[in-house]
């Protein structure tokens, strides 16, 4: 994408899938242009931390080892714990020295592994989002979302903003993911940190029945939360209730990593057992579909001030004006 004028916008990104993450795991990551490691301690927490031992530079992500609570650098055996404290200099006396490593605040959420990024520094002004409803629980009331119902594209040209308006976006429902018409927006509401746009849409209207729609085309809604400018949450009410999730995390101005996480449940709408074949073409079709946008994505230029088409102008205007909110919003209060 060319042109776009935003920094980052604070807020909670994903940074993978717990499942990613077994015990013991020490993985480098780089988003917001911060080389980065996250660990899985032996107690079970998940951390990340800034990359670079505070002694002599060495990447932890490349060789550090997991001993209890804390991470051990590869390079001279420097311990820090999971606050990234300095605990041990296996030659010498790390009291001395006072040395604390950067934390970044990490939620698991419904499977999802999520960093809060504060544009200025500042700590979690709102608390990580749920993707599933109140009460639902992704490990028994779902398939599990990694490693089958999920895709990582690491490294594509565009900043999270695109795939925000994305979730607002009526007509390109038709023209880029094959909808059947331009379905009609039926509802949005915001809060601070989120945005809500609900479609009307007709399922399986191309056919008397398909996997999806096995008793026949379903008139049902998409309904997508975007919590802040990383994470668009999806719920699809068709034949089958499914949620889905839409993830951008920016490693640099211009790059993002992009995800998809499908939350299929295990019991299809009128009660029988929701299959492997049926998860699997969930999953497909939601990649396929996140795939279909790319193209436009990396390749368009910023319009500041769209001329948009009097059936969008309403929500498009309170969308944009919500996103704006989002990068003046940030940096409140450390
Ligand atoms: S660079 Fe990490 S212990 Fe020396
Ligand atoms: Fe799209």
């Amino acid at each position: 994408m060319h042109g776009f004028p935003h920094g980052y916008a604070s807020g909670w990104y994903q940074v993978g899938w717990s499942g990613e993450f077994g015990p013991g795991a020490v993985v480098p990551l780089r988003y917001f242009e911060k080389d980065l490691v996250c660990f899985r301690t032996e107690s079970g927490d998940l951390r990340i931390s800034d990359a670079f031992c505070l002694h002599f530079g060495a990447h932890l992500g490349y060789g550090g080892k997991v001993e209890g609570d804390c991470i051990v650098c590869p390079f001279h055996g420097w311990k820090w714990d999971a606050e990234g404290r300095n605990v041990d200099i296996p030659y010498s006396d790390p009291e001395r020295m006072k040395l604390q490593i950067k934390h970044w605040p990490v939620a698991e959420v419904d499977g999802l592994v999520l960093m809060w990024f504060g544009a200025n520094g500042e700590a979690p002004t709102w608390d990580p989002p749920r993707m599933l409803p109140e009460g639902a629980d992704h490990l028994t009331d779902f398939w599990p979302v990694y490693p089958d119902t999920c895709h990582v594209w690491p490294g594509l040209r565009f900043p999270p903003q695109v795939a925000t308006e994305n979730s607002g976006d009526a007509a390109h429902f038709h023209y880029v993911h094959g909808a059947a018409s331009v379905p009609d927006v039926e509802e949005w509401s915001e809060g601070e940190h989120w945005f809500t746009t609900g479609f009307k849409v007709t399922f399986g209207g191309h056919a008397p029945t398909t996997w999806a729609t096995p008793n026949g085309p379903v008139d049902g809604r998409i309904v997508t939360t975007c919590h802040g400018m990383g994470l668009a949450a999806g719920r699809i009410e068709s034949f089958d209730l499914v949620y889905t999730l839409a993830s951008t995390t920016p490693i640099d101005r211009h790059t993002s990593d992009h995800r998809a996480t499908v939350w299929v449940p295990k019991v299809r709408g009128d009660g029988s057992k929701l299959d492997e074949s049926v998860r699997d073409r969930w999953a497909r079709q939601q990649t396929t579909q996140h795939v279909a946008d790319f193209p436009v994505w990396e390749n368009m230029t910023y319009i500041a001030k769209p001329p948009f088409a009097a059936t969008e102008v309403k929500s498009f205007h309170a969308l944009r004006r919500w996103i704006e909110g989002q990068y003046s919003n940030s940096g409140g209060a450390a």
